[in-house]
């Protein structure tokens, strides 16, 4: 509406009134009006009326958290057409995303390359390498409450990158030579302050043996262990089933899709916090 008409008493005590019976008033906000003036009286920003309105379907357990979460494979780059990387789709770290994001957390999302759409009301930050991903997680990792890391980033990388595509040499064998990636994980585990933090282990044999290996190692808070040498779980597909550790405490989610999953994760996560 025109500002004069916003700022007019009788509008005032009415929004007053609205507001003292709880209704939820959204806006206005400030700027050019149709008539010319400027001021007070124009209708929210649409996206934003959106992400006000879905905080009141929010469950609330990570209400005013800001949570960082990794997801997607990384490629390594050997020559400017081909390249190191994994099967992972993505899949999970977006669910975390969402499920994070609809128990009332503001959610940065760092993912490698994915073929899924951005989710809505989440900060969506793409990267290609493992370096790239580290460098994107520590530079947002101020302030943040808790990080997950669903990312399935490549441990290695060629040591050498190949300005041109390399060639075949007759029945040669080419070497590539590879150099230790930086551990994301890990770096932000021994950030100052540190947040939460919450790795997984994608493991093909003895689950719960490696997975706590990696909670001690890597100074985790809890890590999520999955077993991907089951094509039903892990890697690029619908459903996950996971054992939970962290320290004096574990939990068995059966195979459930990953969109359950996390809600039954991030619930997990919000009870650690308690
Ligand atoms: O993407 P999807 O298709 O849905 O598949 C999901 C998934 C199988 C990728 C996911 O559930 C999963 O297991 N993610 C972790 C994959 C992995 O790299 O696991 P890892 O055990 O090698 O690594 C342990 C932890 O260290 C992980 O949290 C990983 O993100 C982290 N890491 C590993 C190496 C590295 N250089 N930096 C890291 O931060």
């Amino acid at each position: 509406m025109n500002q004069a008409m916003w700022a007019d008493n009788k509008t005032q005590s009415n929004i007053q009134e609205l507001k003292r019976s709880d209704v939820l008033v959204l806006g206005p906000e400030s700027g050019a009006q149709a008539c010319g003036e400027v001021g007070l009286g124009r209708l929210l920003d649409i996206n934003e009326i959106i992400a006000l309105t879905s905080k009141l379907f929010s469950r609330g357990e990570l209400s005013g958290k800001k949570v960082l979460i990794t997801a997607g494979p990384t490629r390594e780059a050997i020559d400017p057409v081909r390249y190191i990387s994994n099967h992972s789709s993505g899949r999970q770290g977006y669910a975390l995303a969402i499920a994070a994001m609809e128990a009332g957390a503001d959610v940065i999302l760092i993912s490698g390359p994915t073929q899924l759409a951005p989710p809505d009301r989440i900060s969506l930050i793409d990267v290609v390498s493992a370096r790239n991903m580290h460098e994107a997680v520590m530079s947002n990792i101020e302030n943040c409450d808790i990080f997950i890391g669903v990312a399935a980033v490549a441990d290695f990388r060629p040591s050498h990158y190949t300005e041109q595509k390399i060639k075949k040499h007759g029945q040669d064998i080419a070497h590539i030579e590879l150099t230790l990636n930086p551990d994301i994980v890990a770096s932000v585990a021994n950030a100052k302050p540190k947040p939460f933090t919450v790795g997984f282990a994608a493991e093909t044999e003895n689950l719960d043996v490696y997975a706590k290996e990696k909670l001690i190692k890597k100074n985790l808070d809890m890590v999520i262990a999955n077993d991907v040498s089951d094509a039903r779980i892990g890697f690029n597909s619908e459903d996950n089933a996971t054992t939970i550790f962290w320290e004096g405490g574990q939990s068995i989610l059966p195979l459930m899709s990953k969109q359950q999953i996390s809600i039954k994760i991030i619930n997990l996560i919000a009870e650690q916090l308690k």
